[in-house]
């Protein structure tokens, strides 16, 4: 044979033997998925991890791949999440997908990762910039904490204009309101208040502040926060601006004790019990991300990283890492007062 022949025949073994690899990858017919949520009792976390569960098993049917989502619980233990990980690891996950519990410590997971070649999705909990930039195979799927905030302030802007008296409800010119915050190390807790009540102030909506708290996400310590107040400041409260619905739902609860009707209260999230109390009218309105795509994008993104395919276009990726889930305002339907 010819030095030529045998180098041209050389060639192509290289390309059958990488077309077959090609091709493997194509064939894999089953993928794992490791899920660690940050704490499994987080109502709008749980919301997300539902909507997962039904992609997981319509990627199945629509794709011919055995789909494997191990969901653990990390019960708000970094210790404890990073076990996790490790275990997917040894159990041959394809791919992680982490809330982290603690999002300014996610290297510990990140170096496991990395080591292992395993990708990782983070959401809802974004890690900071220094430990997503490490590695090209770490993507963060959430929500933009500014746009959330514009629309919540936006939503009682419109109201204002269109019905000043359903805002400052006893006419003196005045919007007395509370705030109720989240976890302070949280990204959207700082950034939503911030421009929620600029947001307001923008559209000419005169505010004052009468106090706020941290109640970190929670209704229970949403509600306590809210009876101290209503007693402290009798008659006084117009309105309720909360960082997420849970805590919302938590200040409804003190307003229901204390047989007060009259009260507007707005959240983030649309989650199941903030859209009933949407619907019901005790709650003005909210900030929804779209959960369908929210969790979608997690799936599509996570199987596009196991099997080592595109992900579709539908979801943009901002600098090849991050999605922006879209979201939209609720209102409740009728901008009349609450029952
Ligand atoms: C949500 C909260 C949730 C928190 C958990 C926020 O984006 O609005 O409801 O408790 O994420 O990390």
């Amino acid at each position: 044979m010819s030095g030529k022949k045998f180098l041209l025949l050389a060639a192509a073994c290289v390309l059958l033997t990488a077309c077959e690899g090609a091709q493997k990858e194509d064939e894999k017919t089953s993928i794992r998925i490791g899920v660690s949520l940050y704490r499994g009792d987080d109502t709008f976390i749980n919301n997300i991890r539902s909507v997962l569960e039904e992609k997981a098993k319509e990627y199945e049917r629509q794709n011919n791949i055995k789909v494997t989502l191990d969901i653990q619980d990390a019960k708000g233990s970094q210790n404890t999440q990073n076990n996790q990980v490790e275990r997917f690891i040894s159990l041959g996950c394809d791919v992680l997908c982490i809330n982290p519990v603690d999002r300014m410590d996610a290297s510990v997971m990140i170096d496991r990762a990395m080591t292992a070649g395993v990708p990782v999705v983070f959401f809802n909990r974004q890690p900071v910039e220094e430990d997503m930039a490490r590695w090209d195979r770490l993507y963060y799927i959430g929500v933009d904490a500014k746009e959330t905030a514009v629309l919540q302030g936006q939503m009682v802007v419109d109201l204002y204009r269109k019905r000043p008296e359903d805002v400052d409800l006893n006419g003196d010119g005045v919007v007395s309101y509370v705030l109720l915050e989240g976890e302070t190390s949280h990204q959207d807790s700082l950034i939503r208040t911030e421009w929620s009540i600029q947001t307001l102030k923008d559209g000419g909506v005169p505010i004052e502040k009468i106090t706020g708290g941290i109640a970190n996400w929670e209704r229970s310590q949403a509600s306590a926060l809210m009876e101290q107040w209503l007693g402290a400041y009798p008659d006084t409260i117009e309105l309720v601006v909360s960082n997420n619905d849970d805590m919302a739902l938590g200040a409804i609860d003190a307003l229901d004790r204390a047989g007060i009707t009259r009260m507007n209260v707005i959240g983030i999230d649309g989650t199941t019990p903030g859209l009933e109390a949407l619907e019901n009218g005790r709650m003005l309105g909210t900030v929804s991300a779209n959960k369908e795509l929210y969790a979608s994008a997690i799936m599509e993104l996570a199987a596009s990283c196991a099997l080592g395919k595109e992900l579709p276009p539908e979801y943009p990726l901002e600098n090849g890492t991050y999605y922006w889930t879209p979201q939209e305002i609720l209102v409740h339907g009728t901008f009349k007062e609450n029952p």
